[in-house]
């Protein structure tokens, strides 16, 4: 009984450590911002002023060069559109607003001599993601779109240009990776820091004020209740003097990721078998 109690209470302390330790993550704010929290973050709705669409173009041949593919990536960050694309064919699947959207058109040779491709037909469009169905990855670098089973990466890149699609690899059809340069991809302010951390301190706060309840409450039981004297009137003595060897467990258990340490040889155990059961 005594060894689970002090279990639970390493338990809660690491949480504690891991949530103050854990925090590094861009947390998605809006449809394209994200925020540390330290209050710095990416945003990109400035690119939203665009009211058309960013567009990267792949050529590859095919077929030993009797053919070859043309495909334009369209892309709006923050707004989902309605792509400039003809639904013509029912495979066609841009025909909503969207945040990305490929448009893949077929050339045929039809003349070697003269070199002379031909477009198949109007091409096939194909949606790949919204602004809804977007994640930002937890260092901020990148957006995912998903559309199951593929999904497509946008790495944001902070660069002082005119924003800018380029197309990094094609090499995964179902993870394509696309690159967005783009001022606004840069690393900024976007919330007070103690917003950020409101959470963490609350948390804080509400601990220390339930600790002094309970510490003031105790007090008053065993001085008026119970007429202890001196050191005595502190509740659950035993405990409060094992809490150094608690807090240092609990480090060791956040840190070696949560798997249950060998006790040392230390004073671990408290010399009052009731002080936990007391709590
Ligand atoms: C805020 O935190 C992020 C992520 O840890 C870091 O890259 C950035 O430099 C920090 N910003 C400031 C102003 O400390
Ligand atoms: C879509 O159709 C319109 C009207 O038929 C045409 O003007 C436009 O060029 C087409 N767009 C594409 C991308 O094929
Ligand atoms: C292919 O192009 C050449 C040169 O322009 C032309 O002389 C020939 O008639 C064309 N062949 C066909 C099958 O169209």
């Amino acid at each position: 009984m005594e060894y689970s109690k002090s279990r639970l209470i390493i338990f809660l302390i690491s949480v504690y450590f891991t949530c103050i330790n854990g925090q590094d993550v861009c947390v998605k704010k809006g449809p394209c911002s994200c925020v540390f929290a330290n209050g710095t973050g990416i945003d990109l709705a400035p690119t939203s002023k665009s009211t058309t669409f960013f567009t990267a173009t792949n050529f590859a041949t095919k077929m030993e060069g009797k053919q070859y593919e043309l495909s334009t990536y369209y892309y709006h960050p923050c707004v989902d559109m309605l792509p400039p694309v003809n639904k013509t064919t029912a495979n066609d699947t841009c025909d909503k607003a969207l945040a990305i959207c490929r448009h893949v058109s077929t050339f045929q040779l039809v003349n070697v001599t003269a070199n002379d491709f031909h477009m198949d037909n109007a091409g096939i469009s194909s949606y790949l993601g919204s602004v809804n169905d977007s994640t930002f990855s937890a260092n901020g670098n990148s957006i995912i779109y998903k559309n199951p089973p593929s999904e497509t990466i946008v790495l944001l890149v902070c660069a002082e240009t005119d924003d800018q699609l380029h197309i990094d690899s094609l090499a995964e059809p179902d993870k394509l990776l696309l690159k967005f340069y783009s001022r606004a991809a840069c690393l900024k302010t976007i919330t007070n820091p103690d917003e950020g951390r409101s959470f963490g301190s609350t948390l804080l706060i509400i601990f220390f004020s339930l600790t002094i309840f309970y510490l003031v409450l105790g007090v008053c039981t065993k001085k008026f209740l119970m007429g202890a004297t001196g050191i005595e009137v502190i509740p659950n003595l035993g405990f409060w003097s094992d809490l150094p060897n608690l807090v240092k467990d609990g480090w060791a258990f956040s840190i070696h990721g949560f798997k249950l340490p060998a006790r040392g040889p230390g004073p671990v155990t408290s010399p009052d078998p009731n002080s936990y059961d007391s709590i």
